[in-house]
C-alpha cells in the first residue's frame, strides 16, 4: 500500500515503524521519519492541503495521527476525495474537541465520568471552586493537547489558573476528582465494531514522583500488571461500546481510534477524557508488542470491515517508552540544540529537524523517545533507560521513574 501518514511527533514515527514495508509518505515528519519514509510539507490544519498532498502521492490509506487536522476535518476532506481514511469525521472527533460535546454523548450513554461545571466569566470561579472543594481539577476547554489542565489542592493556584485561561479567551471547566490509577486503553472503532489494544499507562508530569507541570506525557508502559484480568473487557462494555453505540444512534458513527482516558476508581472505570487519536507517547510502547500488522488492521478500519478481522496478537512482555524532553518544557522549550551520542540508533523522533549543517537539533519540546521491550516491565526499563542515558542534548531531561510504581507493586486497585 501507499501509506500517508499525517503528522510529526514520536507517535507518527511509530506508526510509521510499524507500517514500514509500506511505500510510506509523511506530511510533514521530521528527521527521525525521514529516514524510513518520505517527507512531504503539509499545513496539517488546513484540510484541503492535506487532500493536496495525498492526491499528490496517490495515498492508498490516509493516516491521521494529531487532533489538529481531525477536528478541522481533514477526514471529511479526504473521503469527499475518495480516499480510505484512518480517522474520524470532524463531527465524531468532536468527542475530543469539545469537551461539551464529550459530557452530553456520555450521559447519554450512561458512562461514568466526572462531574463538571464550565465558567466564562472571572466572578464565578470562587463559587464553582467552593462547590467541588479539593482536589481542584481546573480545565482549559479549548484543545489544549492535554497540557491546559491543572489539578491541585491549592486554592490559590486553581483559582490563578482559571483566571488566566478566562482572560485568554476559553471557557474554563471545573471536575470532580477522579481518584485511582489512570489507563489510556486504545480502541479501534468502526460503527459499533470495538476492538481493543493492550492498556497503558502514560506519566503526564514533567518531573520525577509526579511533581511538575501536566505535559503531553513524559513516558508510558503496556500492559498493566495491576489492572484486574477483566479490566480491558470492562472498559470496552461499559465505556467504549456505549459511547460507539451513542454515536451511531446520532448518525454520527465513529470510525478511526478511540482513547479513552480512565481513573481506575473503588467501583471500576470512570472516563476522564477521550481522544480521536492515538495517544503520544503511550503509542509508541504498545506498537512495540503489536504482532499484527499495523497497516491491515487500520485499513480495515477505514474501508469498514474491522469485524472481519482476525484477533490482534501481541507479544509477550512489556514495553516502555521514555521521553527526552527539551530544557524548559512545557512552560517554553528551548530548540535548536545539537543531538548526538550512540543511543539514537532506535530512537522515536519527536520534535527533530537537521539544520543547514545537516546536524540533527531539537525542533519541539519532547524532542525523542526511546522505547523498551523486554520479557517484563523490570527488563523493558532496563531497555530503554540504557539507550536515553547515551543520548545527549544540553539542558535535556527526562523522568528516571516511567513504570517505576507499577514495577514495585505500588499500584494497587
Ligand atoms: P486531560 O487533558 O483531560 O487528559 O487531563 C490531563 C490530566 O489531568 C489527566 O491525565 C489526569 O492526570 C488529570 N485529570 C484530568 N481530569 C481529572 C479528574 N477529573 N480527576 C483527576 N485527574 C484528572
Ligand atoms: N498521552 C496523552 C495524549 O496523547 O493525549
Amino acid at each position: 500500500m501507499r501509506i500517508l501518514i499525517i503528522g510529526s511527533g514520536g507517535r507518527e514515527h511509530a506508526l510509521a515503524k510499524a507500517m514500514d514495508g509500506h511505500e510510506l509518505f509523511v506530511a510533514p515528519g521530521n528527521a527521525g521519519i525521514a529516514e524510513i519514509a518520505t517527507c512531504l510539507p503539509c499545513d496539517v490544519k488546513d484540510p484541503l492541503d492535506v487532500v493536496k498532498v495525498a492526491r499528490e502521492v496517490e495515498a492508498d490509506l490516509v493516516v491521521i495521527g494529531p487532533e489538529i487536522p481531525l477536528v478541522a476535518g481533514a477526514g471529511d476532506a479526504l473521503r469527499e476525495a475518495g480516499f480510505a481514511v484512518f480517522g474520524p469525521s470532524q463531527e465524531a472527533a468532536q468527542i475530543e474537541g469539545s469537551k461539551a460535546f464529550a459530557k452530553d454523548v456520555m450521559a447519554a450513554a450512561g458512562v461514568k465520568t466526572a462531574q463538571a461545571e464550565r465558567i466564562t466569566d472571572v466572578s464565578e470561579i470562587d463559587g464553582v471552586l467552593d462547590n467541588f472543594g479539593p482536589n481542584y481539577v481546573v480545565k482549559d476547554d479549548g484543545l489544549a493537547g492535554g497540557k491546559g489542565v491543572v489539578v491541585t489542592q491549592d486554592r490559590e493556584a486553581a483559582a490563578e489558573h482559571a483566571r488566566s485561561v478566562i482572560e485568554g479567551g476559553n471557557p474554563v471547566l471545573v471536575e470532580s476528582f477522579l481518584d485511582g490509577p489512570e489507563v489510556s486503553l486504545f480502541c479501534l472503532v468502526d460503527g459499533e465494531t470495538v476492538v481493543p489494544l493492550l492498556p497503558a499507562q502514560d506519566h503526564k508530569r514533567a518531573y520525577d514522583e509526579d511533581e511538575g507541570p501536566n505535559t503531553g506525557g513524559m513516558g508510558a508502559y503496556a500492559p498493566l500488571p495491576w489492572l484486574p484480568e477483566e479490566g480491558v473487557q470492562r472498559i470496552v462494555t461499559e465505556v467504549v461500546e456505549p459511547v460507539a453505540k451513542e454515536m451511531v444512534k446520532r448518525g454520527i458513527p465513529y470510525s478511526g481510534l478511540l482513547y479513552a482516558g480512565l481513573a481506575w476508581g473503588a467501583d471500576g472505570p470512570s472516563v476522564i477524557e477521550f481522544n480521536a487519536r492515538f495517544g503520544d507517547p503511550e503509542t509508541q510502547a504498545v506498537l512495540a508488542l503489536l504482532e499484527t500488522p499495523l497497516a491491515d488492521v487500520l485499513a480495515a478500519t477505514a474501508n469498514g470491515t474491522l469485524d472481519q478481522q482476525p484477533e490482534l496478537q501481541w507479544k509477550d512482555g512489556s514495553a516502555i517508552t521514555v521521553v527526552l524532553a527539551a530544557e524548559n518544557y512545557p512552560a517554553s522549550p528551548v530548540t535548536g540544540g545539537a543531538i548526538t551520542g550512540a543511543g539514537l540508533e532506535r530512537a522515536v523522533h519527536a520534535g527533530t529537524s537537521t539544520n543547514d549543517n545537516g546536524e540533527l537539533v531539537s525542533s519541539g519540546g519532547r524532542v525523542l523517545n526511546v522505547v523498551g521491550v523486554g520479557a517484563d516491565l523490570a527488563e523493558a526499563r532496563q531497555d530503554a533507560y540504557a539507550q536515553i542515558e547515551q543520548i545527549q542534548l544540553d539542558g535535556s531531561f527526562y523522568r528516571r521513574d516511567i513504570g517505576r510504581r507499577a514495577l514495585d507493586g505500588e499500584i494497587t486497585v
